[in-house]
């Protein structure tokens, strides 16, 4: 480290504090101790510090309180939080309150200076990021991310308070809420904006590919390896990596996912030397990760890791009121594509959207909206060009028997002009035809509105 700095180390015990303190000495930093929370604070607000690096478990004030009262009163100065194994849980909590990063006890003295350095350049940045925040707010329109439910805005939200942080955010929602996307904009909202945004799909990569995939190899470290080869490490330099599926991932390389993660070196398969990277690591899985971890297929710590701040979208069916708004979104966008122009959703189709359980989320209903602009030729899409008919047995009867309804709805619908249109608007001609009552009649044709 070039610059001498002023660190604080808040520990009750002694030999500890005492070791760290011989630490930063040997750096050429200047390292004050407190053995209580309450004197650790007195400290910073009288004599300053650039850094505070506090135990979790103090006898009065716990490291937590530290951290929230000094976010409120010295909120640019980077906190560490150094926890033992068991009290992880509250290290991601004190993460999530604002800390830098945290430290599980016993801690590599190396990968503790190199986290200090790192706090310590995101010091000196936070006060930058104060005007960049303010650009964030004006962006925070999401121009891609449609919707308006509350449930959205809350995910979005987190996203938007994680984005300035340099955090591992994990993404989670089912299939086709839009997690890539999510994952996107946490990169487009975050400094590292014009830094790289590198996608790898840990499901689609076979598993002994996966490794040299993510941190590169030397050539010749193993057969088919005839050149050396970057990993998706170190092309997200200074950028966000996004590790979709994560769940899928083999045991094995989720041991040396959680090395990278900590140490932030990086080691190419058959390289010699191990090598810093600056990444932000973004992962999605639509797998519960944390049931994974209780069968014991996902690693317990790599979770903590990566869950220190965790976004939840919603599925679509919990937020209809989003519906209405993506359709226009999918068939402008699609419209435009197909260079179809530009198109209306009538009434019963909307309504019909509106109702249907979406187990594919947002991309089954892009998908609908795609098809519905490629069959339809004129400006509107009606029912008959969404084709929600009932599905096969492999839908659960909740959702079939709402695809039926609305397949049985648009049968009616067609049932009813057709016969109106073969009697020449004689609605009590129309009765006869469909075998219902001229009441009956009358209550479709208001329900459906027709005519
Ligand atoms: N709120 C939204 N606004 C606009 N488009 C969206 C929204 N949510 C999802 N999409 C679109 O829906 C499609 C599916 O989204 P995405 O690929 O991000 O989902 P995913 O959660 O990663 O799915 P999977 O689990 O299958 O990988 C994409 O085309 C995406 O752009
Ligand atoms: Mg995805």
């Amino acid at each position: 480290m070039a610059d001498k700095f002023k660190i604080l180390i808040i520990e009750d015990k002694k030999s500890m504090a005492e070791m760290l303190a011989r630490t930063f000495h040997a750096e050429g930093h200047s390292a004050i101790t407190s053995g209580t929370g309450e004197e650790g604070l007195q400290k910073i607000l009288h004599e300053g510090a650039d850094i505070v690096l506090t135990d979790l478990k103090l006898p009065g004030m716990s490291g937590l309180q530290v951290l929230r009262a000094l976010k409120e009163k010295r909120p640019l100065i980077p906190v560490i939080m150094m926890t033992a194994f068991g009290s992880i849980e509250t290290a991601v909590e004190a993460v999530k309150a604002g800390a830098y990063d945290f430290l599980t006890k016993p801690f590599d003295t190396s990968h503790m200076l190199a986290l200090v350095e790192k706090a310590l350049e995101s010091g000196k940045l936070a006060a930058d990021n104060l005007v960049l925040r303010e650009e964030f707010a004006q962006e925070l329109s999401f121009p891609m991310i449609i919707g308006k439910s509350k449930a959205l805005m809350d995910s979005l939200e987190l996203l938007k308070k994680a984005a300035p942080t340099r955090a591992t955010v994990l993404i989670t929602g089912e299939s086709g809420t839009g997690k890539e996307l999510f994952a996107k904009a946490l990169h487009h909202l975050s400094p590292r904006k014009d830094g790289p945004f590198v996608a790898v799909n840990c499901a689609a990569i076979p598993k002994d590919l996966l490794e040299s995939e993510l941190f590169g190899h030397e050539k010749g470290s193993f057969t088919g390896a005839e050149a050396r080869r970057l990993g998706k490490f170190e092309l997200a330099d200074k950028g966000t990596l996004f590790l979709d599926e994560i769940g899928e991932m083999d045991p094995a390389l989720q041991a040396k996912l959680l090395r990278a993660l900590q140490g932030e070196m990086i080691e190419r398969v058959g390289g010699a030397e191990p090598f810093s990277v600056d990444v932000r690591v973004a992962a999605a899985s639509n797998r519960d990760l944390e049931k994974a971890v209780r069968d014991g297929r996902f690693r317990e710590d790599l979770y903590y890791r990566l869950n220190v701040f965790p976004v939840r979208i919603p599925p679509l069916r919990e937020r209809r009121e989003d519906i209405p708004l993506l359709a226009r979104h999918f068939l402008e966008l699609y419209g435009t594509e197909l260079k179809k122009g530009l198109f209306e959703l009538s009434a019963e189709a909307l309504d019909a959207l509106s109702g249907v359980e979406w187990k594919g989320n947002v991309r089954e209903l892009a998908n609908c909206i795609e098809r519905a602009v490629i069959i339809a030729d004129r400006g509107e899409i009606n029912l008959e060009h969404l084709g929600l008919t009932p599905k096969a047995a492999e839908e659960d009867t909740g959702g079939l028997q709402r695809t039926a309804s609305i397949a049985a709805r648009a049968a009616e619908i067609e049932a009813i002009k057709g016969a109106l249109a073969a009697s020449g608007g004689n609605k009590s001609r129309a009765c006869e035809l469909l075998g219902v009552s001229y009441k009956t009649l009358l209550t479709k044709i208001k329900d459906y509105g027709i005519g």
